[in-house]
């Protein structure tokens, strides 16, 4: 605790430019942020310029960034063919919007197809949680079904459907519906199944009780995008799922163009009925998909002779959005392009996880292909940091913010195609400084 004090001191010593916007931000703004994710205390850090792998706070630090905007830039900021798309947005078509159907959505949803063989139609919106709201709209309508069944420790978004029990409470194999914010109806809850994420043996029994009345089930094939559900329960879940015509979705926001290019079904080899992407598409601006069976996205087509499914969206398939994404993924698609980040990846992991062992410092990595995070050694490969686990990844998060490397507090790591050998070398020193200083304050 009394390191935690010294390390949070001297963070408002270190920045404070950040800690003079933040008080600004706390006085009209709810907790001084636009999203509760994005608060870590003691206050979060401002940016204000970035380039290729770094970014530059106000306070004038400059950090080698695995956060990359939870994980969209998978080209590093500000990219030269993305941002040459986008001028040339600018510049050609006159207008950043349309509002109406234009040439660069047909190209979009063709360039999605080939990596997503499983699309075999697709709608746009403007983020991923408006991607998951669609999918399981869709789903529920498509079976007549009231329940969605999701799973514990999952994330898909802040909408009231979905925002229950994104924590994992470890005890519970049958866990109990639980709002993760008040201001959710009843309704939710009442109309949740809670699965455990871990074998399919313990999820089998509660997803028999419920078939009747249950209309899709969700969930995050990687769950936080780094935790791989056990092939079994993946297959398990698209075999039974098959068998009572019950839609399966994949949530792939984090992990769609980040575990691999094909996203989490490529690497199990399932193909879900529906998925939802973000991030990585958009390239940096905001963006979602909703990708998968004709026969069920074709419910909300307005040339249906029965009342269609809603689904609008002011922005939906944006030109800056379509044109950074297709930029993006014209790049991911130069040979040996992702495999090269794919093993950065791997050196990184394997740096660290060396510098641990050497310093007794209890972290191992988990994760897939361009995505990890710190898990403590000898804790069971499903499970959050938490308690005394949160604690000592905050401690740590300070000490690499020090010595500039940023993943923001807490959160996992995304690299890109601009860390270089050079980057990864200075990140394992951070960690190196950081690992013999918390070795050195154990008791
Ligand atoms: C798996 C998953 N689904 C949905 C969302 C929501 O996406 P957005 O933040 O774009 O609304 C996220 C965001 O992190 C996510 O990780």
């Amino acid at each position: 605790m009394e390191l935690l004090k010294d390390l949070q001191q001297r963070y408002r010593q270190r920045y404070p430019a950040s800690a003079a916007l933040y008080d600004e931000a706390v006085a009209q703004t709810p907790g001084g942020v636009h999203g509760n994710l994005r608060h870590y205390p003691p206050f979060p850090l401002s940016f204000k310029r970035a380039e290729g792998a770094r970014m530059i706070d106000v306070d004038g630090y400059t950090y080698t960034d695995y956060f990359l905007s939870y994980g969209s830039l998978i080209l590093g900021h500000g990219h030269p063919s993305v941002r040459e798309a986008v001028e040339k947005v600018w510049q050609i078509q006159g207008t950043s919007s349309f509002g109406t159907p234009h040439p660069m959505e047909s190209e979009m949803v063709k360039v999605l197809r080939e990596f997503y063989p499983s699309f075999e139609s697709v709608r746009l919106t403007n983020s991923g949680l408006e991607a998951t709201l669609l999918a399981v709209r869709l789903a529920l309508a498509y079976t007549g079904r009231t329940h969605l069944a999701k799973f514990q420790g999952h994330y898909h978004g802040s909408h009231d459907q979905v925002l229950l029990n994104i924590h994992i409470d470890p005890r519970s194999r049958e866990p109990i519906p639980v709002a993760d914010s008040f201001g959710l109806p009843d309704y939710v809850k009442e109309h949740t199944v809670v699965l455990p994420f871990g074998d399919w043996e313990s999820c089998e029994p509660l997803l028999e009780r419920h078939k009747n009345h249950m209309g899709a089930v969700i969930l995050e094939p990687m769950m936080g995008g780094y935790v791989p559900a056990p092939t079994g329960l993946v297959q398990n879940l698209r075999r039974w799922t098959q068998e009572n015509n019950i839609p399966l979705i994949f949530d792939e926001v984090k992990t769609g163009f980040r575990v691999s290019l094909g996203g989490a079904q490529e690497y199990y080899g399932v193909k879900p009925d529906l998925t939802t992407l973000g991030k990585v598409v958009g390239g940096g601006f905001p963006i979602g998909v909703v990708g998968g069976k004709q026969e069920i996205l074709s419910l909300c087509s307005p040339l249906r002779s029965q009342q269609p499914l809603f689904h609008s969206g002011t922005y939906n398939g944006n030109p800056m959005s379509l044109a950074a994404g297709l930029a993006t993924m014209r790049q991911l698609s130069q040979p040996g392009y992702f495999d090269t980040i794919v093993e950065n990846t791997r050196k990184l992991r394997e740096g660290i996880e060396q510098l641990s062992e050497h310093y007794r410092a209890g972290w191992t990595t988990l994760g897939v292909g361009t995505i990890f995070n710190l898990v403590e050694s000898g804790e069971p490969p499903l499970s959050k940091a938490s308690g005394d686990g949160r604690l000592r990844r905050l401690q740590l998060d300070y000490l690499l913010m020090e010595r500039g490397v940023f993943s923001k507090p807490m959160n996992r790591f995304s690299l890109s195609g601009v860390h270089e050998a050079q980057d990864i070398e200075n990140t394992l020193k951070a960690f190196e400084q950081a690992f013999a200083a918390l070795a050195y304050v154990k008791p």
